[in-house]
């Protein structure tokens, strides 16, 4: 196991602390200035990703103390720890092992004594045979109508990131196949979601690790009770609801075939499980090979952070950056901002990602810890934000972190639409680190003709103090490989983080006390009788519903 460091404890700390001072009082614009070689310095590159970290506020010094935070966290020994399976979801007692699932090296992946790369392998091969058995027509419905609805039932992990890799692969998807994604227990969307599907032409995934999550098995039951009603025999729910679990046995209790069952382990954590049978939707949304390209994609990247020294390696430099800012800036959040629409979802997915691994305030001591640990994640695809909420971000009081992701080429070459999103892409990274200064502002409004009072009273609003950090991915195109890529660099910069905080980044003990009281009030709401049993404001909310309803 790597150590459990507390990283205030360390040397590297308390130099950046110091550095922080003077950095604080340092200008983009200067260190640009200062040094032509600078964007040279700060990139790097994998594959067809480019990734721009030099408009942020730091020096190679900066970066010296922050890889010397990594390694004296244990940063490197935690890379090890996480890919020979060691059990450093402790709180869980369980491996992390989602990099398994995009294994495709021939190396075995030993745990507790066994290769789990066969189960892998077959359950991948499983999730290949029967794609193709519903993309080629061989597989039926009960009235022997081909498939050409997937309705994926499932929330959180089994959603998002179903959600949100087939959305960003839309130019990729099989023509005859519509995919929707039911999630939220409110019985509008199961409801919305069925007016759009035959029950004869749909296969409802029922996604869920656990199997027992309140709202994915009560759409799953409102959705068998539909097809029910129409198919009229227990014996069709075979050909149209699949199971994509870790728990077999309530899979078999709720009613659907074990053959139609995909596996997989509690090794794969919830919102790391887009790689395992749970992105069986996007199998069958994009074919199999294209979800096969994007584990590649995703394991590519983690031999780069497997075997890349920190200083090169961009999972450990995004981490340190974000931490810089976190830590040492008092910044709570960081923005995911992608120019490309397909990729509407993929701050949502992150937010979940990364909130729901690093919202920790205890450390791997079982102690309170003494420093800021995950920020606040959120975002929306460029430009519509830029009309929204990118005020703030050029003239708020707060530091915004921002990273920028755009793609070199679009799906959608149409007139100019491309060069004019990506102008945008550019100017907004470019404004927030620049700014613009009085002087400029003032010859500005000279041009425009304005009279002394008038420019002396407008000044001060049109000053941009720049500033503002940014990261840059420029992507050649968003493909299976490249989104695989993607989101695996961001998966590896949750981590890092979590081992430099010293948090178990792979449980979620956050998201049971709402479950619990939730369960506890249903029964309550059920019943005619006014509630006591909570404080006053719960109280009077539940009686006031009864009297609404
Ligand atoms: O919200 C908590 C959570 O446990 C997530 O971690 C998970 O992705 C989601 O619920 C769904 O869980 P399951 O796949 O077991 O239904």
């Amino acid at each position: 196991m790597f150590p459990t460091t507390n990283p205030t404890a360390t040397k590297a700390w308390q130099q950046l602390q110091q550095h922080a001072t003077k950095m604080k009082e340092t200008h983009l614009r200067s260190l640009f200035a200062e040094d032509a070689d600078r964007f040279n310095k700060f990139t790097l590159s994998f594959e067809d990703i480019l990734f721009d970290y030099s408009k942020n506020i730091i020096t190679e010094e900066t970066l010296q103390y922050l890889l010397q935070l990594a390694k004296e966290t244990g940063v490197e020994e935690g890379i090890k720890a996480m890919f020979s399976a060691e059990k450093i979801n402790a709180t869980e007692n369980r491996a992390v092992l989602h990099t398994a699932l995009r294994n495709f090296s021939g190396q075995p992946v030993m745990l507790d004594g066994k290769d789990v790369m066969p189960e892998v392998q077959a359950v991948l091969n499983k999730m290949e045979s029967f794609t193709n058995r519903i993309h080629s027509g061989e597989w039926k419905g009960y009235t022997g109508k081909p498939i050409r609805y997937i309705v994926n039932i499932g929330i959180g992990g089994s959603d998002l990131g179903p959600v949100m890799v087939t959305e960003a692969l839309k130019p990729y998807w099989k023509e005859g196949i519509q995919p929707y994604f039911v999630s939220n227990v409110d019985g509008t969307h199961i409801a919305e979601t069925l007016k759009k599907v035959t029950p004869e032409e749909t296969l409802f995934l029922i996604a869920s690790k656990t199997f027992t999550t309140q709202e994915t098995m009560t759409n799953a039951l409102t959705a068998r009770q539909w097809f029910l009603d129409a198919a009229k025999d227990e014996a069709f729910v075979a050909k149209h609801f699949a199971a994509l679990s870790t728990n077999e046995k309530a899979v078999k209790a709720f009613g659907i075939d074990p053959a139609n069952m995909f596996e997989f382990w509690d090794w794969v954590g919830g919102r790391y499980s887009l790689w395992s049978a749970i992105g069986l939707s996007i199998a069958l949304t994009v074919g199999y090979s294209n979800f096969k390209a994007l584990l590649e994609g995703a394991h590519a990247v983690d031999d780069h952070f497997r075997t890349t020294p920190l200083e090169k390696n961009i999972p450990a430099i995004m981490a340190l950056i974000g931490l810089w800012y976190g830590n040492f800036f008092d910044t709570a959040t960081e923005a995911i901002l992608a120019y490309d629409q397909y990729m509407h979802r993929f701050a949502a997915y992150f937010q979940q990602g990364n909130m729901e691994s690093n919202g920790k305030y205890v450390d791997r001591t079982g102690k309170p810890v003494s420093y800021e640990t995950g920020p606040i994640v959120w975002g929306e695809p460029g430009t519509n934000g830029q009309h929204a909420f990118y005020q703030l971000i050029h003239q708020g009081t707060r530091i915004i972190p921002a990273d920028f992701i755009a793609p070199a080429i679009s799906h959608n070459p149409i007139g100019d639409h491309h060069v004019k999103l990506l102008s945008n892409f550019f100017a907004q990274t470019e404004a927030l680190m620049n700014g613009k200064t009085e002087a400029e502002v003032r010859a500005e409004l000279e041009k425009s003709g304005l009279k002394e009072d008038e420019i002396t009273q407008l000044l001060p609003y049109k000053v941009f103090t720049g500033n503002r950090p940014t990261n840059s991915f420029l992507v050649k195109q968003i493909t299976p490989r490249t989104l695989g890529s993607l989101v695996a660099l961001y998966e590896h910069k949750i981590f890092v983080q979590g081992v430099i905080w010293n948090i178990y980044s792979f449980d979620q003990w956050g998201v049971e006390l709402g479950k619990q009281l939730a369960n506890k009030i249903l029964p309550e709401l059920e019943s005619a009788d006014k509630v006591t049993s909570h404080d006053a404001s719960t109280n009077g909310l539940i009686n006031a519903w009864k009297q609404m309803k």
